[in-house]
């Protein structure tokens, strides 16, 4: 077992660590002072660990895991809303809970993202520590201190900005995953290749295939590289104000569209990956992009084999509204990060609806 730990300063007042393990046991021992300052630890996790990841968190926590308190949230990866998110609050407030608590979430992005949304505002703020156990969580959700639930049927209209404490990225947990899962990690890993610098790009490309296929060398090196990578933007726009960590959100406004128009059906890695498809061909129409780049680029993302998307995302009246309302535009433009060579990004503002529809057509077919 190897285990790597990676320090950065987000804040001048908060220094937030990520932890890069296959197999490590016992983590309350190894960080005892989180664990030993804190009054009660709540676990929240999904119904289905038991089946699923449930003894890869058991050797994680350690003999002391017995003295926790567990919140098992309800459905697939857990519903990221407000009646999820009020009824884990609520389950703290029963059992106690004050700011000297510590809360731990282990699960996918959906975990992460609710359980760190909650301990952001149970009392305003306690600490909380992110075990991100899918691969887009270990490259990329469970990391970076942005925390939501969905409003209205619209991707992360709530949230805040929240680091952990302490963010643990164990392949191990990946053992479990299945294909289609470690399929839909890959469009954020394709994200990483296309906005990242050569060496990022190198051990991407270089490990895709192996890691597609679970190896856990490959998966390793990926997670290590993508999420250094985002701690390292996120340390320097931890609040996304300045532009730096726009960067990470290529190929998203018409993932979360995409998504949205799925009706919650299209994993968010692939709704990345065909939102990636999206954002190349922007580029290209508006003559940012190289045809030669362009077409190497969507080579990668083809090459992935995914599914169509659904013809209701074809929608483009409707497509049109939720890009113009994503959380990156201003008003009603709309506003997209764009790609002029891999690791050269352009962020551009009211993109002609022409254009857009040839992107969107082209994306669907
Ligand atoms: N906060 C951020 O910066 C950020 C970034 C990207 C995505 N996200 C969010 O992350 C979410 C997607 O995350 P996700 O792809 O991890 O999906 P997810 O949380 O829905 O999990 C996907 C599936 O994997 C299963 N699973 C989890 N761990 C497993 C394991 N070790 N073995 C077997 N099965 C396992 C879950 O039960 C679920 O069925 C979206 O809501 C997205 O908006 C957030």
């Amino acid at each position: 077992m190897k285990t790597e730990i990676l320090a950065l300063n987000i804040k001048e007042e908060k220094t937030v660590k990520t932890v890069f393990t296959t197999g490590l046991k016992n983590l309350p021992g190894v960080f005892g002072g989180l664990f030993d300052a804190a009054d009660k630890v709540c676990v929240v996790t999904e119904p289905l660990a038991e089946n699923k990841f449930s003894k890869n968190l058991k050797r994680l926590l350690g003999p002391t895991r017995k003295n926790f308190i567990y919140y098992s949230l309800t459905g697939r990866g857990g519903n990221k809303n407000i009646a999820e998110l009020e009824r884990l609050c609520l389950f703290l407030l029963k059992h106690s809970f004050s700011r000297q608590s510590l809360l731990l979430a282990a699960g996918g992005g959906s975990v992460t993202d609710l359980a760190g949304f909650a301990a952001s505002i149970y009392m305003r703020g306690i600490k909380w520590i992110s075990v991100p156990t899918t691969f887009l969580g270990q490259i990329d959700a469970g990391l970076g201190g942005k925390t939501a639930v969905n409003l209205g049927g619209i991707k992360n209209m709530l949230g805040s900005f929240y680091q952990p404490d302490l963010t643990v990225c164990d392949t191990a947990f990946l053992d479990s995953l299945p294909r289609e899962e470690l399929l839909s990690g890959a469009g954020e890993l394709l994200k990483y290749a296309f906005i990242g610098g050569n060496s990022l790009r190198e051990t991407v490309l270089s490990n895709l295939n192996a890691a597609l296929k679970g190896d856990r060398s490959a998966l390793f090196k990926c997670v290590k590289a993508c999420a250094e990578f985002k701690m390292f933007i996120v340390s320097k726009d931890e609040k996304d104000e300045n532009g730096e960590r726009e960067l990470l959100n290529f190929g998203h406004t018409a993932a979360h569209a995409f998504e949205t128009l799925s009706k919650g059906k299209l994993p968010h890695g692939e709704a990345v990956a065909h939102g990636l498809f999206f954002a190349l061909i922007v580029s290209k129409e508006t003559g940012l992009l190289p045809e030669t780049e362009f077409t190497k680029l969507t080579a990668l993302i083809r090459g992935l084999g995914l599914k169509p998307l659904s013809a209701a995302c074809g929608d483009f009246k409707r497509f049109l509204a939720l890009v113009s309302k994503d959380k990156k535009a201003r008003g009603n433009i709309n506003r997209f990060v764009l790609i002029k060579a891999p690791g050269l990004m352009e962020t551009a503002e009211n993109i002609k609806p022409a254009i857009l529809k040839i992107a969107l057509e082209e994306t669907l077919k």
